[in-house]
């Protein structure tokens, strides 16, 4: 398995893992948010990642850009959002290894903070915190019950502690919808 940059030829083939992925309901909803965020402007810079088997795309990830306000310094940030396995490959490590990777680049890049709105038994494994705590709101507001969700990750800088402010991210993105679970 091989994990690499997508291509713009490829977007069928990620448009569909995330149909498949997320399912009937779910997934025709996601897919477009992720057509949607390739094409957003104010999505840059953005982080598209595939895994790659026997020439088949199984898994794919997008980080895209984020920006703390409320701080005196601009701070390098990221979302990422979304990330999905094909059915038949999922429990296999590929998700993890698509999180690690893109986390590999963007320190690489000199991003500072990456943000996740995710399963919070899933995700403390590469990293993530819970961000409410350490002052960083989310564009929308994250119900009590399930502030855990809402994740940080510092991967550059010392700006975790000295900073908090509320993030706002892509156009695409910010949709009370996408906020909502
Ligand atoms: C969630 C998802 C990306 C995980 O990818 P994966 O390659 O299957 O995950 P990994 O193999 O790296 O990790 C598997 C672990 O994640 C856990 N996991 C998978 N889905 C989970 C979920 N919805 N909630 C909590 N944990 C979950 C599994 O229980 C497993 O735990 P174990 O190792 O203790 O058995 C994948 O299952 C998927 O595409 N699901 C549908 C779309 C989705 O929900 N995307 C995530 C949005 S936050």
């Amino acid at each position: 398995m091989k994990i690499r940059e997508s291509t713009e030829q490829e977007r069928k083939e990620i448009l569909n893992i995330h149909k498949q992925a997320f399912g009937e309901d779910k997934g025709p909803v996601i897919a477009k948010l992720v057509d949607d965020l390739l094409n957003d402007e104010t999505a840059m810079p953005i982080l598209s990642l595939v895994a790659v088997e026997n020439n088949k795309l199984i898994g794919h990830i997008l980080y895209t850009k984020a920006v703390v306000t409320q701080t005196e310094i601009l701070i390098a940030a990221q979302i990422l959002a979304p990330l999905a396995i094909l059915p038949g490959e999922q429990k296999k490590g590929i998700g993890e290894k698509l999180i690690n990777e893109g986390l590999r680049l963007l320190k690489a890049s000199e991003t500072e903070l990456v943000f996740v709105l995710g399963h919070p038994t899933y995700y403390p494994r590469c990293g993530f915190i819970p961000a409410g705590e350490q002052g960083f709101e989310a564009p929308y507001p994250i119900p009590p019950e399930h502030a855990e969700a809402w994740m940080i990750q510092e991967l550059n800088g010392d700006v975790l502690e000295n900073n908090s402010g509320k993030i706002q991210c892509s156009k695409v993105l910010n949709e009370p919808q996408h906020w909502r679970e």
